[in-house]
């Protein structure tokens, strides 16, 4: 192979570009040219394929910047439909027109997803990244462990649901253990959970913080770190009774709570409590909004105003209770140490199994407890359950304690491996030198996408 393509599918992460940078540094040792295509699969779909070389004379562009969060070659929602059978030849024609031997995407589960059809018609392999760090296995089998249940208020008449696991969990065992942007986003969640507590303090309130994740709960379990007093993921159905008890303990001693929630947490019922709006983006996925706004509905409710009054803290419950998310901030930003070093080998490994003729693959990031990470390669269709889906991880739920409301001694062990050396000196040193510094105030800000646009080249033949 002497050129790859590579894109940048789904909601972007701090470490994209690490992954990039990556893959363009293996490549350079093999003196392989990469191209990179503009807003992932939105690139193929467009007659002019608007790309990069990001190493000319194999070398690194300068814009290739691993330690700037995003993407330089920008990325979308826009997905391939299995079911197209002409546009998925379209796209092969397409960068069979531009000389490209083989495929990086750089994705997540939906991208994933997409790769049978696209490796029938050429050498494609997935490279992980999410925040949401829901791609990947909690242990080998877990894609036979999923069944169709029925459900007629469903368009297909029925939902896939994960059984009760038929494997003992064990670290060790997890398939691809975390994906690239998760550290930085946990990084950015704790450090927000830390910066509410002492204003919750200080005015006696009662803090609801909502992160990301859709419908796993392992951002919220890494919130953890920021010492919030409950946290609520969505693998666990919240138990409204215990949670206003344990609320109202944690206020009369402490005069605050802070309370972090997954954005895709769940009632008894099983009914999101964000699903207020019943919109998709265009890969499907369920745009969810409003997890902490409806928890606090509840606790206003449950709690009732007369509690606050009582104790003096308050005139009422809504003024006590507050809300605020994460958002946007824990997929943003400059990435950790963690995310940077394994996003790059990462990167360079998605090399690596297309030079060595491994079609359909993707390259995963092991544990093992005794020697520490490890990058290898992973077929794509062992991801599959029976009828050829791939489902988002969700967390494990034993890596959670429902009483506590806390990550539990397993999930502490989970968590441990990936934060203890996570953030590097140069990461606080980064902080030191730049947040402040004189130029800042003086010179606007200077994007990416200005230099990059000068090297975008196009294939101008119009299908
Ligand atoms: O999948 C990553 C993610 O950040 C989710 O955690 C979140 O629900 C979603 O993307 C938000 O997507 P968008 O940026 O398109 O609103």
């Amino acid at each position: 192979m002497k050129r790859i393509g590579i894109l940048t599918a789904g909601g972007d992460t701090p470490a994209l570009n690490a992954t990039i940078h990556g893959a363009v540094i293996r490549a350079n040792q093999l003196k392989v040219e990469i191209v990179g295509l503009i807003k992932g699969f939105n690139c193929l779909f467009n007659p002019r394929v608007p790309h990069l070389y990001l190493n000319p004379l194999f070398q690194d562009i300068p814009e290739l910047d691993p330690t700037k969060g995003g993407t330089l070659i920008g990325s979308s929602r826009d997905f391939v439909d299995p079911e197209r059978k002409d546009d998925l030849d379209l796209i092969a024609t397409r960068l069979h027109k531009l000389g490209i031997e083989g495929l990086i995407c750089i994705g997540g589960d939906g991208t994933l997803n997409g790769l049978q059809p696209l490796a029938e018609r050429f050498p494609v392999v997935l490279a992980p990244k999410t925040i949401d760090n829901d791609l990947g296995l909690n242990y080998p089998g877990e894609p036979n462990d999923w069944v169709r249940v029925n459900d007629a208020s469903v368009k297909n008449g029925f939902r896939y649901k994960l059984t009760s696991h038929n494997a003992v969990f064990d670290l060790d065992h997890i398939v691809n253990y975390v994906t690239p942007g998760y550290a930085t986003a946990v990084f950015v969640s704790a450090s927000g959970v830390e910066r509410i507590r002492t204003t919750a303090e200080s005015h006696r309130r009662i803090a609801i913080i909502e992160v990301m994740g859709r419908h796993s709960g392992y951002i919220a379990l890494g919130t953890a770190y920021g010492r919030p007093d409950i946290i609520l993921v969505p693998e666990h159905p919240m138990d409204v009774d215990h949670l206003v008890e344990r609320v109202k303990h944690l206020y009369d001693l402490q005069k605050n709570v802070v309370i972090v929630c997954g954005e895709g947490i769940v009632d008894e019922q099983g009914g999101e409590l964000g699903a207020e709006s019943k919109s998709t983006d265009p890969s499907g996925n369920v745009i969810l909004s409003g997890a902490a706004d409806a928890l606090r509905s509840i606790l206003i409710q449950m709690i009732g105003d007369r509690y606050f009054q009582l104790y003096r803290r308050s005139e009422s419950a809504r003024e006590a209770i507050f809300t605020r998310k994460v958002g946007h901030t824990q997929r943003g930003g400059r990435p950790i140490l963690f995310d940077r070093f394994y996003a790059a080998q990462l990167g360079a490994e998605a090399v690596n199994l297309l030079m060595q003729g491994r079609n359909n693959a993707v390259s995963v990031l092991q544990y093992d407890s005794r020697k520490g990470f490890h990058v290898e390669g992973y077929d794509a269709n062992r991801f599959r359950d029976r009828w050829g889906l791939i489902h988002a991880r969700q967390m494990h739920p034993a890596l959670y304690d429902p009483k506590l409301m806390k990550p539990s001694r397993l999930g502490i062990d989970y968590l441990l491996p990936i934060f203890t050396d996570a953030i590097g000196e140069d990461d606080t040193a980064h902080i030191r030198q730049t947040l402040f510094a004189a130029g800042n105030l003086a010179q606007p800000y200077h994007s990416v996408n200005t230099d990059v646009n000068k090297r975008i080249c196009y294939l101008q033949a119009v299908q």
